[in-house]
């Protein structure tokens, strides 16, 4: 597969669907090919079971059940959205991945990182990113950007000790995958974090 996994992650709020608009923007003036999808989601069926997950009605979901819908969500995404895109050599912007499950329901929920990748092993052993970009940004700073959580949204809801929790997890996983994890400070405007995520694309060789 010759096209670039790039996957981006962070608390809620952290402005990653702005950053992944800002590199499509500069991707799509510099003629490069590319695609800018999501997780959960991307395709009908991926998106079908989103609404299952973040449904604010489920309050009963167990964080098992939440677990498997997102490697279920994960595994039909890959094959129907983020591997043709890569065999057709363009570069895939993710808008979450993996890494979210170890923070989320592994730091967050407190499932066993052996069980997450388990359900995860389709991914974790085929389609790692080329690189993953952490947007470094406190949940409490996160969500005074946003103005406060989505009451419709299952996770947006479950409260600032669990979006601690999983902050914290992300900075774990920061040192257990140095290579794999960039962290991008962005306590700047959009265009400086921009700026940022542009000139270490550059040194990593994924774009000139
Ligand atoms: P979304 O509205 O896309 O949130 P955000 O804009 O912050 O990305 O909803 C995705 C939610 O799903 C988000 O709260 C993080 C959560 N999530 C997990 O808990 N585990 C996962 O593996 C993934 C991909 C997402």
């Amino acid at each position: 597969m010759n096209g670039k996994f790039i996957t981006f992650e962070g608390c809620e709020g952290a402005g990653k669907s702005t950053q992944i608009r800002l590199l499509s923007e500069y991707l799509r003036r510099a003629g490069v090919a590319h695609i800018v999808t999501r997780e959960p989601g991307g395709g009908e069926i991926s998106e079908a079971i989103r609404r299952v997950i973040l449904n604010g009605k489920f309050t009963a979901m167990t964080d098992e059940c939440e677990a498997l819908l997102y490697a279920a969500a994960r595994v039909q995404h890959l094959a129907d959205t983020v591997v043709p895109a890569l065999e057709r050599g363009e570069m895939v912007l993710c808008d979450r991945y993996i890494f979210s499950s170890f923070a989320y329901q592994g730091f967050g929920r407190g499932l066993s990182e052996i069980f997450l990748r388990n359900i995860n092993s389709y991914a974790i052993e085929r389609f790692m990113p080329d690189i993953t970009l952490f947007l470094n940004i406190s949940p409490a700073c996160a969500f005074e950007r946003k103005h406060g959580a989505d009451q419709n949204d299952r996770i947006e809801q479950a409260g600032s000790a669990f979006h601690q929790k999983v902050y914290e997890g992300y900075q774990h996983l920061l040192e257990e995958y140095p290579e794999q994890i960039v962290s991008v400070d962005c306590s700047g405007t959009k265009y400086e974090t921009n700026e940022k995520i542009l000139a270490l694309l550059r040194r990593r060789g994924i774009i000139e």
